[in-house]
């Protein structure tokens, strides 16, 4: 359907060209018709007034010439007839009367292009006068210079002023005009921004949020519409965090009570002694601790740490440090005394889980951080077996562990990459696997600072 065609070209144009900002975009919307229909409105206005008091002023002056006409006739035609009428148009009428006796209209003076008061004069002449004339209203600037062929030899030479045969300046008109456009447009702006303002407040509160910050000075206001979602944000918001409370309460009780049972699980081994069946034993409490510390973290996500300004090289320093292992080698690559805003220990989780997964896969791994744009990319790079590509969304889920030969031995719970990727989002950030130069695994962190 062509109409359906050209409505989605209008759409996409508009899409294309309107700006970004709903600032720009309400502006557009409120001022564009506003312009246009002030333009249309004085375009209309003042061309009827020209029109109308040019049509009037030029009879008027063509009246005025055709009394001095009929006089003229009327009279004697003596030197005091003549006087006296010259006197009446130049005092009464305010019109340069010279009555010029043997001669003749000059040449016809080239008619000016868009002049409405010319050719209105030129009609109201021939209608009041029914004489030739000749008109010049261009040689001399401000004056025009009528001359009308009265009887024969006899010519009749008008001069007066422009004003006396159109209407002159609007220009007092049209600078009201734009004064109150611009006060108008004043006015429009401040209301404008005000409306808007309490979006991009919602969208910045939403924002620190969503990267776990501090959202505490956010009071929903402006339009009903605005507030209605900032008070359903402030709503989500606290329900959020009433449940991270939850949880994490509930779970500083079990893993109270469970490692309570633990630590007597110990010291019952401790009297057993070093005995060939206790050792085995050991080593199970000992990875049940593990284990539980390891759902502790996953459960408690960030547990509702607020993010501060750390140097960013000593995280990484510091979660390299959990994850040393004999044999592997460590590069770190981070830029010095470099601040960043995060959870320190959620971030220091998310480096130690990814660092360790990787010394633990590989021989060569290295560290590297990059700030630009305000975003924070850290890539953890190894020379390790790698995952496929296939199966890097699967090694994501918690529990899941890509097992294969070569650490069957190795104890682990499969929540390292669930709990990093969690961190990651909870920064407002990414994590992604990827192929490494060095021939193994690359893990990316994307986060905003
Ligand atoms: N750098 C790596 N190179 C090769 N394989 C990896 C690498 N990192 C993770 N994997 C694979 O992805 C799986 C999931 O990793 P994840 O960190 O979630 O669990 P885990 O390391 O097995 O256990 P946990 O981290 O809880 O101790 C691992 O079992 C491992 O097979
Ligand atoms: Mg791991």
């Amino acid at each position: 359907m062509p109409q359906n065609w050209l409505y989605r070209r209008f759409n996409l144009f508009l899409e294309r060209h309107m700006p970004e900002g709903l600032f720009a975009r309400a502006f557009i919307i409120l001022v564009a018709p506003m312009i246009l229909l002030q333009s249309i409105m004085t375009g209309l206005i003042l061309e009827r007034h020209f029109e109308n008091v040019t049509r009037l002023l030029a009879r008027s002056l063509a009246r005025d010439v055709s009394l001095l006409i009929t006089l003229y006739e009327d009279s004697a035609k003596t030197e005091a007839d003549i006087k006296r009428i010259q006197q009446l148009a130049n005092e009464r009428l305010v019109l340069g009367l010279t009555i010029q006796t043997g001669a003749t209209l000059p040449d016809p003076a080239p008619e000016p292009l868009f002049s409405r008061f010319h050719a209105r004069l030129t009609r109201e002449l021939n209608v009041e006068t029914g004489k030739s004339f000749w008109i010049d209203s261009q040689s001399e600037p401000g004056f025009v210079d009528i001359r009308v062929a009265v009887e024969k030899d006899v010519v009749f030479r008008l001069l007066t002023r422009e004003e006396r045969a159109q209407a002159t300046s609007t220009d007092m008109l049209l600078l009201w005009m734009v004064i109150s456009s611009l006060l108008l447009l004043g006015i429009a702006t401040i209301f404008l921004r005000n409306q808007i303002r309490p979006i991009t407040d919602l969208a910045a509160a939403a924002q620190s949020f969503g990267t776990g910050r501090d959202t505490g000075a956010f009071r929903p206001r402006g339009a009903r519409e605005v507030r209605l979602a900032g008070e359903a944000f402030v709503d989500m918001r606290d329900r959020i965090a009433r449940q991270v409370e939850q949880r994490t309460a509930m779970l500083a009780g079990v893993s109270h009570d469970l490692r309570t049972i633990l630590t007597r699980f110990r010291l019952e081994l401790a009297f057993l002694g070093d005995g060939p069946k206790v050792k085995p034993l050991k080593e199970d409490v000992d990875e049940m601790q593990r284990m539980l510390e390891a759902y502790m973290a996953f459960v408690k996500g960030d547990g509702g740490e607020k993010a501060s300004e750390v140097d960013l090289g000593s995280l990484v320093q510091a979660a390299a440090r959990t994850s040393e292992r004999p044999g592997s080698t460590l590069a770190v690559d981070v830029p010095d005394g470099q601040m960043v805003r995060v959870k320190p220990n959620a971030f220091r989780r998310l480096l130690s889980n990814l660092i360790g997964n990787a010394m633990r896969h590989a021989k060569k791994v290295e560290v590297k951080a990059v700030i630009s744009d305000h975003l924070l990319t850290l890539t953890v790079d190894d020379d390790g077996p790698g995952i496929p590509p296939d199966k890097r969304e699967e090694a994501f889920r918690p529990f899941v562990r890509l097992d294969n030969a070569r650490n069957l031995d190795e104890t682990g719970t499969g929540l390292g990459l669930a709990i990093a990727l969690d961190i990651a989002r909870a920064h407002g950030g990414e994590l992604k696997l990827d192929d490494s130069p060095q021939g193994g695994l690359r893990a990316v962190v994307q986060i905003p600072v």
